[in-house]
C-alpha cells in the first residue's frame, strides 16, 4: 500500500477526528518493516537519544559497548576524565573494535589487524606502518575513531545525536529537562547507577512500549495482583487525583500519587518501621535544602517520564531507567539500570532493591504483566492486518479527549500523553497524509507543567 507521499509509507497513520472525538492509530505502524526503516532514518538517525548514565563510566578507562538505533557505540570515560561516545566500527575496514560489554582500558585494539586506539580516539599502533609513511602525519589523523557527532549531558544523563544538526539539548527536553533535575535532587549526594544490567527481549514493536509506560488505564486490570498485594499490606491504592501531561516534542509525563510510597522520601506499611523512620530524617533535610514546595514535587509524587524516542524514567519505588532499542518492526531489546543515592545506608539499599525487583524488575509483579500485555497486542493485531474495513485495521488512543475540549488537565487513566507521542512520531516520520484531523481542533492542548 504505497503513500500519497511517494516514500512508500501507507498515509493516514494516525486519524483524530474532534466532531466524534475519537483518535485510531493506524495497525501497520507497529507490523510495517517499511516504517521501520523509516523510523530508522527519520527519528534515530535524527534526534537525541538516550546513550547511559555518566556514572556509568565513574573512573577515567572505564568503558561500555552499546548499541543505538542500530550502531554499536563505544561509551567511555578517556583517560584524562572526558565522556565520549565513538562508533564502534574500525577506521580501517569496519570491523567491531571494542567485542567487550564493559570493562577498563586505555586502549581498544581491533582483532582483524589489530590496529590500536586510545580511548580519546587517537591513533595509538598500526602494525607495519612504514606502508602508509608516504602518506604522512595526514593519514594518522584520518584514521582516529569517528566520535558520534553530538553528544551532551544534563544531570548525569548522556545522550548523544547522529545528526551534527539537532538543537541543544537543553531545548531538546523542554520540561522534560526539570524532571530530571528533580531526580538528582533527590539526595544531598547525587545519584549513581548500580552495577549490573536487566536485559530483555520483547516480541513487540518499541512503541507498544512508550503506550505502556503512559497508559495508567491498565495499573488495576493488569497488575492487580500487585494492587492486592499492596491493599493487603495497607496501602490505599487510587487512580484518583492522577495526571498525564505532554511535555512537548514527544515527552510523556504521568504524575501518580496513588500506587506506591517512595523509598526515602515517602513512606508506606510494607516498608516496615525502620524505614519509616529513616524517611522521616530525609524527608526534613529535603525541605530545609530545597523549600517545602519543591520537596513536595520531588519527594511526594511519583513520576514516570518518557523522553522521545527511547528513554523511560520510572521514578515510583525507587529508580529505573529504561532505555528502548528497537531491532525490527516487532522486536525490541529493553535495558534497564537501578539508579540509587550515592553512599545509601545498606539496610536502604537492600530495601530499595528488593522492592525495585519486584514490580518493575524484568521478574517482577508489573513487567512480566506488562510484556505479555504488548506482546498480545502484537499477536493479536496480525488478525485485522491488510483488512480493508473502514477503521478495523485501527486501534483507539480516544480516551479522555473529552476533556482536551473542555480545557481540563488530563488523567493518567486517559490517553492523553500517548495522543501526545503519536502527534510528534508521525510529525518526526514526516509523512505527508501520516495526520489526519477533522473537526475543530481545541485551541491549546494542555502541555507542560511548570513546578520550577
Ligand atoms: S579492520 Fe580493524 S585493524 Fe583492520
Ligand atoms: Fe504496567
Amino acid at each position: 500500500m504505497p503513500g500519497p507521499d511517494g516514500t512508500g509509507l501507507p498515509g493516514r497513520l494516525v486519524v483524530e477526528d474532534w466532531d466524534a472525538l475519537t483518535f485510531r492509530v493506524n495497525r501497520v505502524a507497529y507490523r510495517s518493516e517499511e516504517i521501520f526503516q523509516a523510523e530508522r532514518d527519520r527519528i534515530w538517525a535524527r534526534t537525541w537519544l538516550y546513550l547511559g548514565h555518566e556514572t556509568e563510566v565513574a573512573t577515567p578507562n572505564d568503558f561500555k559497548t552499546r548499541t543505538l538505533g542500530g550502531r554499536p557505540l563505544i561509551f567511555c570515560r578517556d583517560t584524562g576524565g572526558t565522556v565520549r561516545a565513538f562508533l564502534n566500527s574500525c577506521p580501517h575496514r569496519g570491523t567491531i573494535l571494542c567485542r567487550e560489554r564493559e570493562g577498563s582500558s586505555k586502549l581498544f585494539q581491533c582483532f582483524y589487524h589489530a590496529w590500536t586506539f586510545r580511548n580519546n580516539g587517537d591513533v595509538a599502533a598500526i602494525p607495519g606502518k612504514d606502508a602508509y609513511e608516504a602518506a604522512g602525519e595526514g593519514f594518522l589523523d584520518s584514521m582516529r575513531l569517528r566520535t558520534v557527532p553530538r553528544l551532551e549531558i544534563h544531570e548525569g544523563f548522556v545522550f548523544v545525536a547522529f545528526d551534527p544538526g539537532v538543537p541543544p539539548l537543553l531545548d531538546y527536553l523542554g520540561d522534560a529537562a526539570d524532571y530530571m533535575t528533580m531526580i538528582s535532587e533527590q539526595h544531598a549526594a547525587g545519584m549513581e547507577v548500580l552495577p549490573g544490567t536487566q536485559l530483555y527481549g520483547v516480541r513487540g514493536n518499541w512503541k507498544l512500549g512508550v503506550e505502556n509506560a503512559m497508559d495508567g488505564y491498565h495499573f488495576a486490570p493488569t497488575h492487580n495482583t500487585f494492587v492486592g498485594y499492596l491493599r493487603e499490606t495497607g496501602f490505599a491504592v487510587t487512580d484518583d487525583d492522577q495526571y498525564a501531561y505532554n511535555l512537548g516534542n514527544g515527552h510523556g509525563l504521568l504524575v501518580l500519587t496513588g500506587h506506591g510510597g517512595r523509598i526515602s522520601m515517602l513512606w508506606e506499611p510494607r516498608f516496615g518501621e525502620d524505614e519509616k523512620a529513616r524517611t522521616g530524617a530525609h524527608r526534613a533535610e529535603m525541605d530545609r535544602r530545597l523549600g517545602p514546595e519543591r520537596a513536595r514535587y520531588v519527594a511526594d509524587e511519583s513520576h514516570i517520564l518518557f523522553v522521545f524516542p527511547n528513554l523511560l524514567l520510572f521514578d515510583l519505588e525507587g529508580l529505573s531507567i529504561r532505555q528502548l532499542e528497537p531491532v525490527s518492526a516487532g522486536h525490541t531489546d529493553v535495558r534497564a539500570w537501578q539508579l540509587a543515592p550515592r553512599g545509601e545506608d545498606a539496610d536502604t539499599r537492600a530495601l530499595r532493591m528488593k522492592t525495585m525487583v519486584s514490580f518493575v524488575g524484568p521478574g517482577g509483579l508489573a513487567t512480566p504483566d506488562d510484556i505479555e500485555a504488548y506482546e498480545a497486542v502484537q499477536r493479536g493485531i496480525e488478525a485485522t492486518a491488510a483488512d480493508a474495513r473502514a477503521g478495523t485495521d485501527f486501534s483507539d488512543m480516544s480516551r479522555g479527549m473529552i476533556d482536551e475540549v473542555k480545557g481540563v488537565q488530563g488523567r493518567s487513566i486517559d490517553e492523553g500523553a500517548m495522543r501526545g507521542f503519536w502527534r510528534r512520531w508521525v510529525d518526526v516520520l514526516g509523512a505527508d497524509g501520516g495526520l489526519e484531523v477533522t473537526g475543530p481542533r481545541p485551541e491549546s492542548f494542555l502541555e507542560g507543567r511548570n513546578v520550577r
